[in-house]
Protein backbone atom coordinates (compact mmCIF):
# COMPACT_ATOMS: atom_id res chain seq x y z
CA UNK A 1 0.00 0.00 0.00
CA UNK A 2 1.26 3.08 -0.84
CA UNK A 3 1.24 5.95 1.83
CA UNK A 4 -1.47 7.91 -0.69
CA UNK A 5 -3.70 5.18 -0.45
CA UNK A 6 -3.07 4.91 3.23
CA UNK A 7 -4.38 8.51 4.04
CA UNK A 8 -7.34 8.31 2.27
CA UNK A 9 -8.06 4.72 4.34
CA UNK A 10 -7.15 6.73 7.33
CA UNK A 11 -9.18 9.99 6.59
CA UNK A 12 -12.29 7.48 6.08
CA UNK A 13 -12.22 4.92 8.72
CA UNK A 14 -9.46 6.00 11.67
CA UNK A 15 -10.23 8.28 14.48
CA UNK A 16 -7.97 11.41 13.66
CA UNK A 17 -6.12 10.56 16.89
CA UNK A 18 -2.21 10.43 15.36
CA UNK A 19 -0.38 12.72 13.16
CA UNK A 20 1.19 10.07 10.61
CA UNK A 21 4.68 10.58 8.67
CA UNK A 22 3.69 9.74 5.05
CA UNK A 23 5.51 6.39 5.29
CA UNK A 24 4.15 2.47 5.03
CA UNK A 25 6.29 -0.03 7.00
CA UNK A 26 5.71 -3.62 6.10
CA UNK A 27 8.91 -5.33 7.39
CA UNK A 28 11.28 -4.91 9.91
CA UNK A 29 14.84 -6.74 11.23
CA UNK A 30 17.24 -5.96 13.57
CA UNK A 31 17.82 -1.75 13.26
CA UNK A 32 16.07 -1.73 10.36
CA UNK A 33 12.50 -0.79 8.61
CA UNK A 34 11.53 -1.72 5.01
CA UNK A 35 8.33 0.41 3.34
CA UNK A 36 6.03 -1.00 1.09
CA UNK A 37 8.27 0.85 -2.31
CA UNK A 38 10.99 -1.45 -0.71
CA UNK A 39 13.19 1.54 0.90
CA UNK A 40 15.08 0.51 4.28
CA UNK A 41 15.35 2.85 7.12
CA UNK A 42 17.48 2.73 10.23
CA UNK A 43 15.29 3.08 13.44
CA UNK A 44 16.58 5.61 16.28
CA UNK A 45 12.71 5.17 17.57
CA UNK A 46 12.12 1.56 18.34
CA UNK A 47 8.55 2.02 18.37
CA UNK A 48 9.20 4.53 21.00
CA UNK A 49 11.01 2.80 23.13
CA UNK A 50 9.65 -0.23 22.35
CA UNK A 51 11.18 -2.76 20.73
CA UNK A 52 14.05 -2.69 22.42
CA UNK A 53 15.75 -6.31 20.92
CA UNK A 54 15.37 -5.00 17.81
CA UNK A 55 12.82 -5.66 15.02
CA UNK A 56 11.36 -9.31 14.44
CA UNK A 57 14.64 -10.89 17.01
CA UNK A 58 15.18 -14.97 16.00
CA UNK A 59 14.40 -15.81 19.65
CA UNK A 60 11.19 -13.63 20.32
CA UNK A 61 10.07 -14.96 17.00
CA UNK A 62 11.16 -18.31 18.08
CA UNK A 63 8.93 -17.98 21.10
CA UNK A 64 6.10 -16.08 19.89
CA UNK A 65 5.46 -18.81 17.70
CA UNK A 66 6.18 -21.84 19.55
CA UNK A 67 3.57 -20.28 21.97
CA UNK A 68 1.16 -19.83 19.48
CA UNK A 69 1.09 -23.00 18.14
CA UNK A 70 0.16 -23.99 21.40
CA UNK A 71 -2.00 -21.68 23.34
CA UNK A 72 -2.84 -18.28 23.62
CA UNK A 73 -5.46 -16.98 25.94
CA UNK A 74 -7.68 -18.82 28.80
CA UNK A 75 -8.61 -15.84 30.39
CA UNK A 76 -7.41 -15.41 34.36
CA UNK A 77 -10.38 -17.39 35.60
CA UNK A 78 -7.31 -20.11 35.28
CA UNK A 79 -3.28 -20.77 35.33
CA UNK A 80 -1.15 -20.55 32.67
CA UNK A 81 2.74 -21.39 32.97
CA UNK A 82 4.03 -18.10 31.37
CA UNK A 83 2.45 -15.66 33.50
CA UNK A 84 3.60 -17.51 36.53
CA UNK A 85 7.20 -17.56 34.92
CA UNK A 86 7.14 -13.62 33.88
CA UNK A 87 6.23 -12.87 37.58
CA UNK A 88 9.00 -15.11 39.13
CA UNK A 89 11.27 -13.87 36.91
CA UNK A 90 10.62 -10.34 37.27
CA UNK A 91 10.95 -10.33 41.51
CA UNK A 92 14.20 -11.78 40.62
CA UNK A 93 15.23 -8.47 39.12
CA UNK A 94 14.40 -6.41 42.41
CA UNK A 95 14.51 -9.02 44.56
CA UNK A 96 10.68 -8.30 45.97
CA UNK A 97 7.68 -7.71 44.51
CA UNK A 98 4.17 -9.10 42.88
CA UNK A 99 3.04 -8.26 39.50
CA UNK A 100 -0.55 -7.05 38.18
CA UNK A 101 0.00 -7.52 34.13
CA UNK A 102 -2.17 -5.81 31.84
CA UNK A 103 -1.85 -4.73 27.87
CA UNK A 104 -0.28 -1.18 27.94
CA UNK A 105 1.68 1.07 29.91
CA UNK A 106 -1.23 4.03 31.14
CA UNK A 107 -3.53 0.50 32.31
CA UNK A 108 -0.37 -0.28 34.79
CA UNK A 109 -0.52 3.10 35.85
CA UNK A 110 -4.53 2.95 36.84
CA UNK A 111 -3.44 -0.28 38.12
CA UNK A 112 -1.16 1.53 40.36
CA UNK A 113 -3.53 3.93 41.08
CA UNK A 114 -6.12 1.67 42.37
CA UNK A 115 -3.55 -0.47 44.79
CA UNK A 116 -2.60 2.77 46.57
CA UNK A 117 -6.06 4.06 46.78
CA UNK A 118 -7.19 0.13 48.26
CA UNK A 119 -3.82 0.15 50.43
CA UNK A 120 -4.79 3.74 52.11
CA UNK A 121 -8.51 2.45 52.38
CA UNK A 122 -7.28 -0.72 54.52
CA UNK A 123 -5.41 0.85 56.73
CA UNK A 124 -8.18 3.09 57.46
CA UNK A 125 -6.49 6.32 57.10
CA UNK A 126 -8.31 8.88 54.23
CA UNK A 127 -5.13 9.32 52.06
CA UNK A 128 -6.70 10.17 48.46
CA UNK A 129 -4.27 12.46 47.29
CA UNK A 130 -1.75 11.82 44.62
CA UNK A 131 1.64 14.07 43.93
CA UNK A 132 2.75 14.13 40.69
CA UNK A 133 5.22 15.70 38.78
CA UNK A 134 4.89 18.89 36.58
CA UNK A 135 5.42 17.89 32.56
CA UNK A 136 5.09 14.51 33.24
CA UNK A 137 3.45 11.67 31.28
CA UNK A 138 1.34 8.85 32.35
CA UNK A 139 -0.52 7.83 29.58
CA UNK A 140 -3.79 8.57 28.16
CA UNK A 141 -6.61 6.67 29.73
CA UNK A 142 -8.25 9.80 32.46
CA UNK A 143 -7.13 8.38 35.55
CA UNK A 144 -3.42 8.39 33.97
CA UNK A 145 -3.94 11.45 32.25
CA UNK A 146 -4.79 12.75 35.34
CA UNK A 147 -1.53 12.34 37.05
CA UNK A 148 0.17 13.90 33.71
CA UNK A 149 1.13 17.22 34.19
CA UNK A 150 0.94 18.60 30.73
CA UNK A 151 -1.62 20.69 30.64
CA UNK A 152 -2.24 21.15 26.71
CA UNK A 153 -3.08 16.95 26.71
CA UNK A 154 -5.61 17.50 30.23
CA UNK A 155 -7.42 20.63 29.23
CA UNK A 156 -9.89 19.10 26.66
CA UNK A 157 -10.92 16.25 28.70
CA UNK A 158 -11.46 17.88 32.18
CA UNK A 159 -12.57 17.43 34.88
CA UNK A 160 -9.76 14.73 35.42
CA UNK A 161 -9.83 12.91 39.33
CA UNK A 162 -9.80 14.98 41.94
CA UNK A 163 -6.78 15.89 44.55
CA UNK A 164 -3.73 15.65 42.01
CA UNK A 165 -1.22 18.14 43.04
CA UNK A 166 1.29 18.86 40.64
CA UNK A 167 5.11 20.02 41.59
CA UNK A 168 7.89 21.09 40.07
CA UNK A 169 10.53 18.24 38.77
CA UNK A 170 13.35 21.05 39.69
CA UNK A 171 12.22 21.99 43.06
CA UNK A 172 9.68 19.67 44.60
CA UNK A 173 7.51 21.72 47.14
CA UNK A 174 6.17 18.53 48.84
CA UNK A 175 5.43 20.51 51.85
CA UNK A 176 2.91 22.20 50.71
CA UNK A 177 1.01 19.48 48.69
CA UNK A 178 -1.42 19.16 52.00
CA UNK A 179 -2.39 16.37 53.85
CA UNK A 180 -3.49 13.02 52.81
CA UNK A 181 -0.98 12.29 50.74
CA UNK A 182 -1.21 8.75 49.68
CA UNK A 183 1.66 8.40 47.06
CA UNK A 184 3.72 10.38 44.61
CA UNK A 185 4.20 9.36 41.34
CA UNK A 186 7.55 10.23 39.62
CA UNK A 187 9.45 9.42 35.93
CA UNK A 188 12.93 9.26 36.54
CA UNK A 189 13.66 10.39 33.20
CA UNK A 190 10.62 12.25 31.95
CA UNK A 191 10.87 11.18 28.68
CA UNK A 192 7.71 12.44 26.27
CA UNK A 193 8.15 15.32 28.36
CA UNK A 194 11.40 15.90 26.61
CA UNK A 195 13.88 13.13 28.16
CA UNK A 196 14.57 15.01 31.36
CA UNK A 197 16.20 13.41 34.51
CA UNK A 198 15.48 14.11 37.21
CA UNK A 199 18.01 16.01 39.33
CA UNK A 200 19.81 14.10 42.41
CA UNK A 201 18.52 16.42 44.78
CA UNK A 202 14.57 15.91 44.10
CA UNK A 203 14.84 12.48 44.23
CA UNK A 204 16.38 13.25 47.24
CA UNK A 205 13.63 15.14 48.02
CA UNK A 206 11.06 12.90 47.22
CA UNK A 207 12.23 10.16 48.58
CA UNK A 208 12.52 11.66 52.44
CA UNK A 209 9.16 13.06 52.10
CA UNK A 210 7.69 9.75 51.33
CA UNK A 211 10.07 7.89 54.11
CA UNK A 212 8.54 10.62 56.53
CA UNK A 213 5.15 10.78 55.28
CA UNK A 214 4.65 7.26 54.49
CA UNK A 215 3.51 8.16 51.22
CA UNK A 216 4.06 5.22 48.54
CA UNK A 217 6.76 6.27 46.27
CA UNK A 218 5.64 4.87 42.78
CA UNK A 219 8.18 5.08 39.76
CA UNK A 220 6.73 4.81 36.43
CA UNK A 221 9.26 2.80 34.16
CA UNK A 222 7.26 2.21 31.37
CA UNK A 223 9.61 3.69 29.08
CA UNK A 224 12.87 3.81 31.22
CA UNK A 225 12.69 0.77 32.25
CA UNK A 226 13.83 -3.12 30.99
CA UNK A 227 17.49 -1.59 30.86
CA UNK A 228 16.86 1.63 28.25
CA UNK A 229 18.70 3.55 31.03
CA UNK A 230 21.55 1.43 31.54
CA UNK A 231 20.40 -0.62 34.58
CA UNK A 232 17.06 -3.00 34.77
CA UNK A 233 15.47 -0.32 35.82
CA UNK A 234 16.40 3.55 36.51
CA UNK A 235 15.85 3.56 40.04
CA UNK A 236 18.87 0.83 40.34
CA UNK A 237 21.39 3.95 39.18
CA UNK A 238 22.44 4.05 42.97
CA UNK A 239 25.58 6.87 41.64
CA UNK A 240 22.42 9.44 40.81
CA UNK A 241 19.24 8.55 43.09
CA UNK A 242 20.98 7.21 45.89
CA UNK A 243 19.23 4.33 47.80
CA UNK A 244 15.67 5.57 46.27
CA UNK A 245 13.49 2.37 46.24
CA UNK A 246 9.91 2.46 45.17
CA UNK A 247 6.94 0.97 46.70
CA UNK A 248 5.45 0.44 43.45
CA UNK A 249 6.64 0.93 40.01
CA UNK A 250 5.08 0.40 36.24
CA UNK A 251 6.51 -1.74 32.53
CA UNK A 252 5.03 -1.49 29.61
CA UNK A 253 6.48 -0.76 25.94
CA UNK A 254 9.80 -3.13 25.67
CA UNK A 255 8.40 -5.44 27.52
CA UNK A 256 6.68 -7.65 25.28
CA UNK A 257 8.99 -6.24 22.23
CA UNK A 258 6.00 -4.60 20.60
CA UNK A 259 3.19 -7.71 21.76
CA UNK A 260 1.26 -5.61 24.37
CA UNK A 261 2.01 -6.81 27.51
CA UNK A 262 2.59 -4.17 30.93
CA UNK A 263 2.64 -4.89 34.37
CA UNK A 264 2.50 -3.01 37.87
CA UNK A 265 4.70 -4.30 40.67
CA UNK A 266 3.93 -3.43 43.90
CA UNK A 267 6.05 -4.52 47.06
CA UNK A 268 4.62 -7.26 49.30
CA UNK A 269 2.20 -5.30 51.63
CA UNK A 270 1.10 -2.80 49.13
CA UNK A 271 -0.03 -5.37 46.38
CA UNK A 272 -1.77 -7.28 49.78
CA UNK A 273 -4.02 -4.82 49.76
CA UNK A 274 -5.90 -5.85 46.57
CA UNK A 275 -7.91 -9.31 46.87
CA UNK A 276 -10.34 -11.40 44.58
CA UNK A 277 -12.62 -8.74 42.92
CA UNK A 278 -10.56 -5.57 43.32
CA UNK A 279 -8.92 -5.35 40.04
CA UNK A 280 -9.02 -7.74 36.34
CA UNK A 281 -8.08 -7.34 32.67
CA UNK A 282 -9.35 -10.16 30.25
CA UNK A 283 -6.05 -10.04 28.32
CA UNK A 284 -3.33 -9.57 31.17
CA UNK A 285 -0.47 -11.93 30.94
CA UNK A 286 -2.05 -14.16 28.16
CA UNK A 287 0.23 -16.90 27.55
CA UNK A 288 1.07 -15.72 24.18
CA UNK A 289 2.31 -12.48 25.48
CA UNK A 290 3.73 -13.73 28.75
CA UNK A 291 5.67 -16.31 26.69
CA UNK A 292 7.54 -13.53 25.06
CA UNK A 293 8.31 -11.33 27.80
CA UNK A 294 9.85 -14.27 29.25
CA UNK A 295 12.03 -15.02 26.34
CA UNK A 296 12.53 -10.69 26.12
CA UNK A 297 13.79 -10.76 29.51
CA UNK A 298 16.17 -13.97 28.83
CA UNK A 299 17.48 -12.34 26.16
CA UNK A 300 18.18 -8.93 28.07
CA UNK A 301 20.29 -10.84 30.71
CA UNK A 302 22.25 -13.22 28.15
CA UNK A 303 22.74 -10.37 26.06
CA UNK A 304 23.69 -8.24 29.10
CA UNK A 305 21.78 -5.45 27.65
CA UNK A 306 21.96 -2.99 30.05
CA UNK A 307 26.01 -2.79 29.69
CA UNK A 308 24.93 -2.38 25.98
CA UNK A 309 22.83 0.74 26.93
CA UNK A 310 25.18 2.40 28.58
CA UNK A 311 28.25 1.60 26.63
CA UNK A 312 26.21 2.55 22.86
CA UNK A 313 24.36 5.12 25.08
CA UNK A 314 28.15 6.74 25.47
CA UNK A 315 29.26 6.02 21.82
CA UNK A 316 26.11 7.75 20.62
CA UNK A 317 26.36 10.87 23.00
CA UNK A 318 29.56 11.57 21.82
CA UNK A 319 29.07 11.47 18.38
CA UNK A 320 26.18 13.64 18.64
CA UNK A 321 27.89 16.41 20.69
CA UNK A 322 30.53 16.33 17.81
CA UNK A 323 27.62 17.20 15.08
CA UNK A 324 27.63 21.08 14.10
CA UNK A 325 23.77 22.28 15.17
CA UNK A 326 23.83 20.29 17.87
CA UNK A 327 23.42 22.62 21.37
CA UNK A 328 23.59 19.66 24.16
CA UNK A 329 22.63 15.94 24.76
CA UNK A 330 20.71 14.65 27.88
CA UNK A 331 19.42 11.47 28.83
CA UNK A 332 20.91 8.52 30.00
CA UNK A 333 21.77 5.33 28.25
CA UNK A 334 20.26 4.82 25.07
CA UNK A 335 17.41 7.10 26.02
CA UNK A 336 18.68 10.81 24.78
CA UNK A 337 17.74 14.13 23.52
CA UNK A 338 19.38 16.37 21.62
CA UNK A 339 18.70 20.23 21.51
CA UNK A 340 19.31 21.87 18.26
CA UNK A 341 19.35 25.44 16.26
CA UNK A 342 16.34 24.25 14.42
CA UNK A 343 13.07 22.89 13.72
CA UNK A 344 12.77 19.86 15.29
CA UNK A 345 9.73 18.87 13.07
CA UNK A 346 11.52 20.04 9.41
CA UNK A 347 14.83 17.46 10.62
CA UNK A 348 12.83 14.83 11.33
CA UNK A 349 11.09 15.04 7.96
CA UNK A 350 14.45 15.25 6.27
CA UNK A 351 16.25 12.37 8.11
CA UNK A 352 13.04 10.09 6.94
CA UNK A 353 13.33 11.13 3.42
CA UNK A 354 16.67 10.21 3.45
CA UNK A 355 16.43 7.05 5.34
CA UNK A 356 16.67 7.75 9.46
CA UNK A 357 13.92 7.63 11.79
CA UNK A 358 13.62 10.02 14.52
CA UNK A 359 11.70 11.53 16.91
CA UNK A 360 10.85 15.27 18.02
CA UNK A 361 9.66 15.99 21.86
CA UNK A 362 10.16 19.32 21.98
CA UNK A 363 10.46 22.17 19.02
CA UNK A 364 13.75 22.13 19.42
CA UNK A 365 14.29 18.41 20.62
CA UNK A 366 14.99 15.34 19.18
CA UNK A 367 14.93 11.76 21.07
CA UNK A 368 16.97 9.04 20.48
CA UNK A 369 15.72 5.72 21.38
CA UNK A 370 16.91 2.81 18.95
CA UNK A 371 16.76 -1.02 19.61
CA UNK A 372 19.61 -1.03 22.23
CA UNK A 373 21.09 -4.24 20.08
CA UNK A 374 22.67 -1.58 17.97
CA UNK A 375 26.31 -1.25 16.45
CA UNK A 376 28.64 1.38 16.20
CA UNK A 377 28.22 1.17 12.99
CA UNK A 378 25.08 1.35 12.84
CA UNK A 379 25.24 4.85 15.47
CA UNK A 380 27.89 6.17 12.83
CA UNK A 381 25.40 5.53 9.64
CA UNK A 382 22.36 7.39 11.41
CA UNK A 383 24.40 10.38 13.21
CA UNK A 384 25.86 10.71 9.48
CA UNK A 385 22.14 10.87 8.40
CA UNK A 386 21.21 13.60 10.84
CA UNK A 387 24.25 15.73 10.34
CA UNK A 388 23.33 15.90 6.73
CA UNK A 389 19.64 16.81 7.84
CA UNK A 390 20.44 19.07 10.22
CA UNK A 391 22.72 20.95 7.49
CA UNK A 392 19.81 21.23 4.90
CA UNK A 393 17.50 22.30 7.26
CA UNK A 394 19.52 25.51 8.52
C1 LIG B 1 6.43 7.00 31.32
C2 LIG B 1 5.23 6.52 30.58
N1 LIG B 1 4.18 6.06 31.27
C3 LIG B 1 3.07 5.60 30.65
C4 LIG B 1 2.97 5.62 29.28
C5 LIG B 1 1.73 5.12 28.61
O1 LIG B 1 1.97 3.90 27.97
P1 LIG B 1 0.97 3.38 26.84
O2 LIG B 1 1.08 4.29 25.69
O3 LIG B 1 1.45 1.98 26.56
O4 LIG B 1 -0.40 3.38 27.45
C6 LIG B 1 4.04 6.10 28.52
C7 LIG B 1 3.96 6.14 27.04
O5 LIG B 1 4.73 6.76 26.37
C8 LIG B 1 5.20 6.56 29.18
O6 LIG B 1 6.25 7.05 28.51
Amino acid sequence: MDPRTAHDLESRYLMPTYRRAPVVFVAGEGCYLLDSDGRRYLDFVSGIATVSLGHCHPRVVGALSSQASRLWHTSNLFYTEPQLRLAERLAGLTGWGKAFFASSGAEAIECALKVVRKYWRIQGEDRTRIVALKNSFHGRTLGALSLTGQPPKRRPFEPLLPEIVFVDPIDPQLESCGDGVGAVFVELVQAEGGVHPLPPDSAERIARYCSETGALLVVDEVQTGLCRTGSWFAWQHERLWGDLEPDVFTLGKALGNGIPISACIAKEQVAGAFEPGDHATTLGGAPLAAAVACEVLAVMEQERLYEAARRQGDYLRRKLEEVAGVVSVRGLGLLLAAEIETDAASVVSRALEAGLLLNAVGERSLRFAPPLVITETEIDEGVEILSKALRETE
